[in-house]
């Protein structure tokens, strides 16, 4: 029954073998988090004075650089030693759960461009954590930076509405379904 792909199933780690690797475990969470904290940084840095402000979108700048590392990195992981498991085996259900997955691969990776687009198509330089990364482009009309923006606003409220319906879906199969699809990813099973 060879259904992982990356790692095989050896008689020595039966256990392990239906769970996620460790690394992969890692990437998932850390990027949940920082998607999350980038998400409430910039719902509510509005409501903070000018200086809080400031050092809150700087923040959410250098977070997000951080995160395409991550990004990166899960992709390349995945698709090298990332251990990969079997759908739960609710026919097409299964199929919702890999489309979920890969919107969200898709729409994780368009946010972060335009992240980065955003900030340029303001004029302005990028900073991570004070460190001022240049626009490569020339100036950019004031109409394509606002629409740049809305763009980067839309789709992060789509990651979160579906990261929502994914994470409640996670908790039906562990509550409900009691299938042990969210035990295979959680960081101690
Ligand atoms: C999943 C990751 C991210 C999420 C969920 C997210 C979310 C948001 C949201 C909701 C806004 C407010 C938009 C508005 O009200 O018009 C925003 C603004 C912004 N984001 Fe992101 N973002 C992410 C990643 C990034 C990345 C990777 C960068 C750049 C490296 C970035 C740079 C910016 C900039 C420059 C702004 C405008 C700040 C300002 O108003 O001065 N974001 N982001
Ligand atoms: C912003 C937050 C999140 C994002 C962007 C996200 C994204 C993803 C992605 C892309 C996968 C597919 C992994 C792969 O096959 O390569 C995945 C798997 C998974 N996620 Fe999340 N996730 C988030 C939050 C959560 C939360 C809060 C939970 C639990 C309450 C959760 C539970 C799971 C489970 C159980 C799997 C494995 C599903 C399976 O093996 O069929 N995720 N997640």
């Amino acid at each position: 029954m060879d259904m992982l792909r990356g790692e095989t199933m050896t008689a020595s780690a039966p256990c392990d073998a239906a769970r996620y690797d460790g690394m992969s475990i890692a990437l998932h969470w850390v990027t949940a988090l920082l998607v999350i904290t980038q998400f409430l940084l910039a719902e509510f840095w509005g409501f903070f004075p000018r200086p809080t402000t400031h050092l809150m979108v700087v923040t959410h700048m250098s977070l997000g650089l951080i995160l395409t590392g991550i990004y990166a990195l899960r992709l390349v992981w995945r698709g090298t030693a990332g251990r990969q498991l079997p759908p739960a085996g609710l026919g097409v259900l299964d199929r919702v759960a890999k489309a979920t997955h890969q919107a969200l691969y898709a729409l994780l990776g368009a946010e972060l461009v335009l992240g980065f687009a955003t900030r340029w198509t303001h004029n302005q330089a990028l900073s991570f954590f004070g460190l001022l990364i240049p626009s490569p482009f020339g100036h950019i009309s004031r109409q394509t930076g606002w629409l740049v923006g809305q763009a980067h606003d839309i789709v992060a409220w789509s990651i979160i509405v579906l990261a929502g319906c994914h994470a409640a879906a996670a908790l039906l199969h562990h509550y409900v379904l009691k299938d042990g699809v969210l035990r295979r990813i959680l960081p101690l099973g």
